[in-house]
């Protein structure tokens, strides 16, 4: 298994800002999926659904997983779109590419760092809570099953939260 870390989980849920953290800090390779579909194909995540709709991205996130693994991509730290993971053949293929950390956020939490976005497709239009509350019921469970290690990142600092990957 190549020596990475996955950081997955819901939007909003930390993961770039961990990584960032982590580069600046500790001087590691980062890679983040959506940055790398957007340096492909050259346009917007939002350009990218409203053109090409969900499923095309889809395939893009696992090709990207795949390319990452031809690469031998190693020491790095990945965050992957909150999406991502589940799709079944992609949860075998992270669990390839490295140790998987589900950062895991309370719906709250999310509600007020994802109200003003607009770069998330899915949580465009109607009531954000209930959005967010929709996608978790389908998809915690399975955050859960992919991962190797489940941190609860309520009212820890980034550093701690490092901290908990480096010990486990
Ligand atoms: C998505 C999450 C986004 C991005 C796309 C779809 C999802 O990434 O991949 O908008 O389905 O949860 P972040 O988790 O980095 O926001």
């Amino acid at each position: 298994m190549a020596n990475n870390i996955i950081l997955i989980g819901f939007m909003g849920s930390g993961k770039s800002t961990l990584s960032d953290w982590i580069k600046n800090n500790y001087n590691k390779a980062k890679l983040d999926t959506d940055d790398y579909i957007v340096e492909l194909e050259k346009r917007s995540i939002n350009e990218i659904f409203a053109t090409d709709g969900e499923e095309y991205f889809r395939k893009l996130e696992t090709s990207v997983l795949k390319r990452l693994l031809d690469d031998n991509i190693t020491d790095t730290i990945i965050s992957v779109g909150g999406g991502l993971p589940i799709k079944e053949e992609n949860g075998m293929l992270l669990k390839k590419l490295g140790k998987v950390v589900y950062l895991k956020a309370g719906v709250d939490v999310l509600v007020n760092r994802l109200k003003n976005d607009k770069s998330r497709p899915l949580l465009q239009g109607g009531e954000l809570k209930e959005k967010i509350e929709n996608l978790m019921q389908k998809r915690e469970k399975i955050y859960e099953d992919r991962a190797d290690l489940i941190i609860d990142t309520t009212g820890l600092s980034l550093k701690e939260i490092y901290n908990e990957i480096c010990k486990n």
